[in-house]
């Protein structure tokens, strides 16, 4: 992606479907000079998730688009990035899958952040899968979205051990405070 001139900061929305930690970590690093973007929207595919919460809280712009009837939908969220003059989108805990043609406007510019050392566990339940399979560790990763689930080129992707004591609860805990480190931090690569 293109250098940065100066302190001008790369428009960026971010797209939600739950809690919405990885969010709020993102417009708290977004605040800090040296990380170059801004969140200037959020967007959720359901009114009820909590994340919403922080529009509010910092004064973004939040747009509720439900995932019915997509090529529509698509459009819809075209037209409102580029009112927006949005130039990154980072999917966060989003549960839905874009289509192949909102990704090729896009192309280049979404990146997702997945609770696994992929390519291993693409998809649902990571944590539950990792356990299962006697995994000595477990991790995330951000990476390009491309049309194919959790296949995008690589960004950054980071470990951390699985201890005997884990279970899927408490290692989805220990890898979500790697994902806060993680995802500005890639952000911080791709666009420095
Ligand atoms: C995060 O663990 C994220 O990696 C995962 O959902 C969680 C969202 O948490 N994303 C996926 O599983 C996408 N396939 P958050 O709402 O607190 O940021």
């Amino acid at each position: 992606m293109k250098k940065l001139i100066g302190p001008k900061k790369i428009r960026t929305a971010v797209f939600i479907s739950g809690k919405g930690s990885n969010l709020k970590n993102l417009i708290r690093y977004s605040k800090i000079k040296t990380y170059p973007f801004s969140i200037n929207l959020i967007i959720s595919n359901y009114n009820k998730a909590k994340g919403l919460k922080y529009s509010n809280i910092f004064n973004i712009e939040k747009k509720i688009i439900k995932y019915d009837k997509k090529i529509k939908i698509d459009n819809k969220i075209l037209k409102i990035l580029k009112k927006k003059n949005i130039k990154l989108i980072c999917l966060a805990g989003f549960m839905k899958i874009l289509s192949k043609n909102f990704i090729k406007r896009f192309d280049g510019k979404i990146i997702n952040i997945h609770p696994s050392l992929l390519p291993k566990y693409k998809g649902l339940n990571t944590h539950y899968r990792a356990i299962k399979n006697r995994e000595k560790f477990a991790g995330c990763t951000v990476h390009y979205v491309n049309s194919k689930l959790d296949s995008g080129k690589i960004i950054l992707q980071r470990k951390v051990k699985i201890s005997k004591k884990d279970n899927h609860i408490s290692l989805a805990k220990k890898v979500l405070k790697l994902e806060h480190l993680v995802y500005p931090a890639a952000i911080k690569i791709i666009l420095d």
